[in-house]
């Protein structure tokens, strides 16, 4: 098989800027030891996240230029509206200045105190904006993604016995809606497979709960389908999408991952009388109906994207790279989550540095050594971004894995890029050993991965 190569050619470049080692060690220093604390014009290769870094097409910046201002009834919304509902087929099309607006307008609605929300496993920011309005956020997960060395082909997949077990426990009344989401960012980037998400909506159907896609990475999710569940490899992905939205009573859309935008987002809902009442919020705290946060030319963005992003020969060299990086870092003996996510790839620094206990952080020790040694930006999920203390004894209490994330950009980086990142990684592994932890010196109390100072434990 040939070399399977980046479907675009590139029209408008970013330089980026080359550092020393003695250099990012002070800009390390400086940044205390946080990777959200480094200036981004200091990062060589930036794997911080796959949102908002997307490049568009030059059909893309076209439309921006296209884009109609105005206030109400704008031309670009209807395109929005029109090509959102022909994807989805949801009735109503509500956009947001990102997903976690969609989020906060359908959980002000239907959460609240006594309320319990399913999902595969909520993304941080929904998690927070279900527990905002005193309702409770359940992960209810197959057992096998919560193992990131056993390899699946739907390591995304509900465990249906745990939601039902969750429905008669906690009272059907009590359980406004139910979520999944494609793919699961929080657990590797796991894609949930066709007939899960037709099993979830058959037994929420019992017992009368909607069903709500979190489909940031939908087309991700569909091409996974595709390439892995019977009866789907002949079908076009756009049809696939088409198929996983129809079992779901909505979903919330940060569009800003699979339609490859900057800013942007949705709420789309099937119930009139729900997103009547998400409209009204909307005009409160993003917008009127017909922009809700976005400018004209963001919304013909989007609408330019969604056609984009279900391009097979982009989704093929999409997940083929992610792919690629993941078995190379494999053979370079870095223990990943297995078989490699849609987006990034969740290497498993509890296994690659046994010896650095949580409380030391191997998770960032990690994020640190690859930035001095190559200049290239992840970020921990683990006992930094997840840890809690004990309340009696101030102990620190550890998430199950300690992960580092390397999410690829859409279409900024060739394999070259994708190369050299290997190359950084397989020397941090021949030098692992040598390798250090951190301690935190200081932290803010909540979501303190993003402004927490550390100090390496060979510095006393
Ligand atoms: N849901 C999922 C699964 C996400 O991954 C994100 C964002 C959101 C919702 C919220 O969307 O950022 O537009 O408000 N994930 C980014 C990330 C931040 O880096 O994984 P948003």
């Amino acid at each position: 098989m040939k070399t399977i190569i980046e479907p675009f050619k590139i029209k408008s470049v970013e330089p980026i800027r080359f550092t020393t080692e003695a250099e990012r060690e002070k800009i390390l220093r400086f940044a205390h030891y946080n990777p959200f604390m480094i200036p981004a014009e200091d990062v060589l290769i930036d794997l911080l996240t796959d949102s908002g870094t997307s490049a568009m097409s030059a059909r893309q910046w076209a439309g921006i230029m296209d884009g109609d201002e105005s206030y109400a009834g704008s031309k670009s919304f209807f395109r929005f509206e029109r090509v959102t509902r022909e994807l989805t087929g949801f009735r109503n099309i509500i956009p947001t200045h990102q997903g976690r607006a969609a989020e906060k307008i359908l959980f002000s609605i239907i959460g609240g105190k006594g309320k319990i929300i399913p999902n595969n496993t909520h993304f941080d920011t929904t998690r927070a904006n279900v527990e905002f309005t005193g309702a409770e956020a359940v992960d209810c997960l197959v057992e096998a993604g919560k193992h990131p060395e056993v390899r699946g082909d739907f390591k995304g997949n509900m465990d249906l016995a745990a939601l039902e077990q969750t429905i008669t426990r906690s009272g059907v009344e009590n359980i406004p809606a139910c979520m999944i989401t494609v793919t699961n960012n929080s657990g590797g980037g796991q894609p949930v497979s066709m007939q899960n998400i037709r099993e979830t909506k058959k037994l929420l159907s019992r017992y009368g709960i909607p069903l709500i896609l979190d489909a940031c990475r939908f087309a991700e999710n569909a091409y996974f389908i595709k390439l892995r569940e019977p009866g789907y490899a002949a079908k076009p992905v756009r049809e696939i999408a088409h198929e996983m939205f129809s079992y779901a009573d909505g979903c919330t859309m940060s569009a800003k991952k699979d339609a490859l935008v900057n800013i942007g987002g949705f709420l789309a809902l099937n119930d009139d009388a729900l997103a009547r009442q998400a409209r009204n919020l909307l005009i409160v705290t993003e917008g009127f109906p017909t922009y809700g946060g976005l400018a004209g030319r963001d919304l013909e963005a989007i609408a330019q994207g969604l056609e984009e992003i279900v391009d097979e020969d982009y989704l093929r060299y999409r997940i083929r790279s992610v792919e690629y990086l993941g078995e190379r870092l494999l053979a370079a003996g870095v223990p990943i989550v297995e078989p490699p996510g849609g987006h990034a790839i969740y290497v498993d620094a509890k296994r690659m540095l046994p010896h650095i206990p949580p409380h030391e952080y191997p998770g960032q020790t990690l994020v640190c050594e690859l930035f001095r040694a190559g200049g290239i930006r992840s970020v921990e999920i683990g006992s930094v971004m997840f840890g809690r203390y004990d309340a009696a004894t101030g102990s620190l209490i550890s998430p199950p894995m300690e992960l580092v994330r390397l999410a690829l950009p859409r279409r900024v980086y060739t394999q070259s890029h994708v190369d050299y990142v290997i190359e950084v990684a397989e020397d941090v592994a021949r030098r692992k050993e040598a390798l250090r932890g951190f301690r935190i010196v200081e932290e803010a109390p909540m979501l303190r991965h993003f402004t927490a100072k550390f100090e390496p434990l060979s510095v006393k």
